[in-house]
Formats: structure tokens, C-alpha cells, sequence
């Protein structure tokens, strides 16, 4: 397999900017304003591919708008992870058959990581002729192209070729937030974990420049950002495929280094490739959320060697220890698996006992969900699915007991937040593990940091006061 990294040439892309043009003329031409509307499923990645999607509307003149309703361009950005976030976009692609009867002109595209499985375009082609374009990750940067294609020979297109990946550099991002930005570092991931689908869907493993990374950053930290989330797979793999001698915590760490008043946070670390380095690198810069989200997945090393994670609970256990004793503060969450084929009740018992050890602060928990393609899919898995329902249940109940416990220990704390909006009445923050807290105030406090007393805690939120 041809596993080079793309990367897009600045020719290429004003090539797609000359099509916003053409798109923009189209519409003026016809004395009409544009609109459009983005729907993302899944994980912040595609939320950061939703806003490159947005730059590109608004460079071709379009208005973005909230719904689907009455909006000449509608674009579903899916989530492949598990069946049931599927079953959730077929269901309401259908329901865009309606919209568009409303709007005969509407026009319906499909992208994200749906877009990258065959059957899916297979069921696309045969079974939503309402759709009218379909682009995979790899050509989301060709979007204009396509869009002006749509536009202006009346056809459906696919832009699904399945590719190694790209790298564009320069497609414009509007972002929702003006206080919080995503910032993408690499994109796809060569893990191959026996459950995943993500690395089929989004492509091998590739490192932005660390140059490109920094600029974006001090670009937004000059525009007055105050909290920088990295993204990829795996960030602590970060750079393994570029010559240029630095490593997650190298980059991270210069990131830092940054001058202005921000913090940054990153996801997701593999348990893997997370290294002491890192956590003395988080330790050492102030501002560096002292959060991480570490997915374990299972506390059985049993049910990891079959996950294909390349740890095991030990190893877990230990990389947990060192990162807490070298940030007394930390704020740790995970992401577990409930069901994998073949998990005993003793495999299980082990991951409760791992979460009862750890004692995160809050968990992702997914009921195992066989993706067609992978690995796990094809393995025995004699447990009745009632068995693994109660497996989910009772382990959904011992981590909302542990969260509570946690955020009540919180109580009468003062923490140091960053005000972010407001809920009805309230003003909200966010401490600097990432934990939502509620408080009186006015809304010029927006943007600040300020430091709260907790007042109250319940599972899933705080409460506080100046
Ligand atoms: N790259 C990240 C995870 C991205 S997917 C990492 O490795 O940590 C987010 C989470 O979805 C995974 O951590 C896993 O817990 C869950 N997940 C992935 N595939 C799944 C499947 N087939 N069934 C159930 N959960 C799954
Ligand atoms: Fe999926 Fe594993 Fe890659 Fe995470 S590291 S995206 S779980 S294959
Ligand atoms: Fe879903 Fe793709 Fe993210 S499968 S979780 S949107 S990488």
C-alpha cells in the first residue's frame, strides 16, 4: 500500500478558492444570498472539520444558518465509531428527503467518516438519491470543487477514492468560539486497535509541521484565545513520521512557551506512547491543564492484548502513578469498552477494579458496537448482550458514585476557571480539568479567569460563587 503523506501544494488550493469564486459569482449573479447549514456527529475532530467546512461556505457566500430547514446547502458531517451513531444519520438523512421537497433546491451532501466505508457510498448511491455529493476526510479540502461540480452540471458526485491522507494547510476555519479553539496536529492513526475503525476511515497516521502548528497557535493566542485544545488519534506519537526532532512533549512544550495568558489541552493520549516525559512536561508549565484523558478501554490484560493496545494493566497502573505524583492536581478521564468479544465476568471484574483504583473524574463508557471490516467484528462472542447490558449498568453506577465523590471533595475549594458563557440565568466556566461550573455574575466576566469557591457538586456539574 502507497502509505505517503500528501501534502496539498498552495497551487491546489487556490484552485479550490477560484471555485468559491465561481460559486459566489453564481449567486450573485442571481441577486440571491446563500445559506447553509453543517450537522456534525462524532468526536472534536470532526468538529474542527466542520469548521474548515463553514470557512469555505462563507468564502462561496453562503450565510450560515441553524437548521436544515429552508438552507440551499446541508451538509451531514458523520461519526463511523460505533452502529448505533449510524443508525442516528441514516435516520435523519432520510428525513431530509422532506426538507428538500420544500426546497427543491436545497442540496444534500454526506462527508466525515461515514464516507470513508464502501458500504456506506454503496447505500448512498442505491438507497438516497436526495443526496448529492458524498466526500470523504481525505477530500474534504476539495470541497469548493465539488460543491461548484453539484452546482453547475446538475450531477451527483462522489469524491471517495480511498488514499493514505492528506495534508492541506491554509483552508479557512470559522471557528465557533472566539475564547476556545480546536487545533488539529495530525490526522488519522496506524493503531489498529481490533475494534476501531477509525484508522479505515480516516487514513494513515500524519504530523502537521511543528512550524505551522506554532503559527496557527500564536495567530490565535494574538487574537485573543485563551484555551488551545490539540487534537489527533494519538497525539504522543506526534512527529514520528516527520525528520524534524520533535516529539508531543518537545511541541507541546513549545507551545507553552507561547507569550500571552492561555492554557492548553490536548486528546487523546495512547496509554501506549504516553510518556514520563510528557507528564514531567505537563508538570513543569503552568500553562498546561493538569487534565488527561487516557483511555484505558479495559483493566483486563487479557482483553487488552485481544484490543491489540500494546499495554497492559500494569503498565496502565504505573504511567496513572507517575502522572499523579508528579501533578498532585491532575484531572484524569478514560474512555472504557463494556462486551468486547469474549470479556468473562472476571475480565470485568478486573475493569471495575481499574476504575476503583484510579478513581477517574468522569469516564466515556461504550457498549462494544462490531464495526464490519474490523478485527473484533469476526471474533467469538458467546455473551448474551442482556449479560453485557448489566455489565454497563452496574459500571455506570460505580463511576457516578466515584464523580460524585470527587466533585463533592471539591466543595469549599477555590478554583481558578475560565468564564465561558451563559445558562439561563448563570453565568459558566470551566476549571482547568475541564469541569463545568455554574455561577452568579455579570456577563462582561466572559473571557476572564476568575477565581471561584465551589459551592455545591452533583455528578456531572459544580456549583460556585466569586
Ligand atoms: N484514538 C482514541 C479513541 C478514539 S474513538 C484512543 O485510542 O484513545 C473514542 C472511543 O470510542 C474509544 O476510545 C473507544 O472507547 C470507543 N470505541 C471505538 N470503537 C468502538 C467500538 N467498535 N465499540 C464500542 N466503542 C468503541
Ligand atoms: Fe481507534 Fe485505537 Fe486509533 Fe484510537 S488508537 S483511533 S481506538 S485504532
Ligand atoms: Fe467518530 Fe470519526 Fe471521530 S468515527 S469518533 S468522528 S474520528
Amino acid at each position: 500500500m502507497n502509505t505517503k503523506t500528501t501534502r496539498i501544494s498552495q497551487d491546489q488550493l487556490a484552485e479550490q478558492f477560484a471555485c468559491c469564486d465561481r460559486i459566489s459569482a453564481y449567486w450573485q449573479s442571481r441577486n440571491l444570498c446563500p445559506t447553509a447549514y453543517v450537522e456534525t456527529y462524532g468526536c472534536q475532530q470532526n468538529e474542527a472539520d466542520s469548521e474548515k467546512l463553514r470557512g469555505y461556505l462563507i468564502q462561496c457566500g453562503y450565510g450560515i444558518v441553524g437548521s436544515a430547514e429552508g438552507a440551499d446547502v446541508v451538509i451531514v458531517n458523520t461519526c463511523a465509531i460505533r452502529e448505533h451513531a449510524e443508525q442516528r444519520v441514516f435516520g435523519n438523512l432520510g428525513a431530509l428527503t422532506h426538507t428538500k421537497r420544500r426546497h427543491p433546491g436545497q442540496k444534500i451532501f454526506l462527508c466525515g467518516c461515514m464516507a470513508g466505508e464502501p458500504t456506506v457510498i454503496q447505500r448512498i448511491r442505491q438507497s438516497y438519491p436526495h443526496v448529492d455529493g458524498v466526500f470523504s476526510t481525505h477530500h474534504l479540502w476539495q470541497f469548493p470543487q465539488l460543491l461548484w461540480q453539484v452546482l453547475s452540471q446538475g450531477k451527483r458526485q462522489f469524491f471517495t477514492e480511498d488514499e493514505p491522507g492528506s495534508i492541506a494547510e491554509g483552508i479557512p476555519q470559522a471557528r465557533d468560539s472566539k475564547l476556545k479553539a480546536w487545533v488539529s496536529i495530525m490526522y488519522g492513526c496506524n493503531n489498529f486497535c481490533t475494534y476501531c475503525i477509525v484508522p479505515y476511515v480516516r487514513g494513515r497516521e500524519r504530523s502537521r509541521r511543528s512550524e505551522d502548528i506554532l503559527s496557527e497557535c500564536r495567530r490565535l493566542i494574538e487574537s485573543g484565545v485563551k484555551e488551545i485544545t490539540l487534537l489527533g488519534q494519538n497525539v504522543n506519537s506526534y512527529g514520528k513520521d516527520l525528520d524534524q526532532g520533535m516529539d508531543f512533549a518537545d511541541l507541546l512544550a513549545a507551545i507553552a512557551q507561547i507569550p500571552g495568558r492561555f492554557l492548553v489541552r490536548f486528546m487523546t493520549s495512547h496509554p501506549r506512547d504516553a510518556s514520563y516525559k510528557l507528564f514531567d512536561t505537563m508538570a513543569k508549565y503552568p500553562n498546561i491543564a493538569k487534565q488527561l484523558h487516557l483511555p484505558f478501554q479495559s483493566g483486563s490484560s487479557r482483553v487488552l492484548k485481544a484490543m491489540n493496545r500494546h499495554y497492559d494493566r500494569e503498565t496502565y497502573l504505573d504511567k496513572v502513578r507517575y502522572a499523579k505524583q508528579v501533578m498532585p492536581d491532575l484531572v484524569l478521564t478514560s474512555d472504557v469498552i463494556v462486551g468486547f468479544p469474549g470479556e468473562t465476568e472476571e475480565d470485568f471484574q478486573q475493569t471495575m477494579s481499574l476504575i476503583e483504583q484510579v478513581r477517574y473524574d468522569s469516564l466515556f463508557t461504550f457498549l462494544f458496537s462490531p464495526r464490519p471490516g474490523t478485527p473484533a467484528a469476526a471474533m467469538d462472542d458467546p455473551t448474551p448482550k442482556e449479560e453485557k447490558n448489566r455489565r454497563f449498568d452496574r459500571l455506570c453506577a460505580l463511576q457516578n458514585d466515584i464523580s460524585e465523590q470527587i466533585h463533592r471533595g471539591y466543595v469549599g475549594r477555590k478554583m481558578r476557571c475560565l468564564v465561558d458563557g451563559t445558562d439561563k440565568d448563570m453565568l459558566t466556566a470551566r476549571t482547568e480539568g475541564g469541569r463545568l461550573v455554574r455561577f452568579a455574575g455579570s456577563e462582561d466576566l466572559i473571557g476572564t479567569w476568575q477565581d471561584l469557591t465551589i459551592t455545591g457538586a452533583s455528578t456531572w456539574s459544580l456549583t460556585g460563587k466569586l
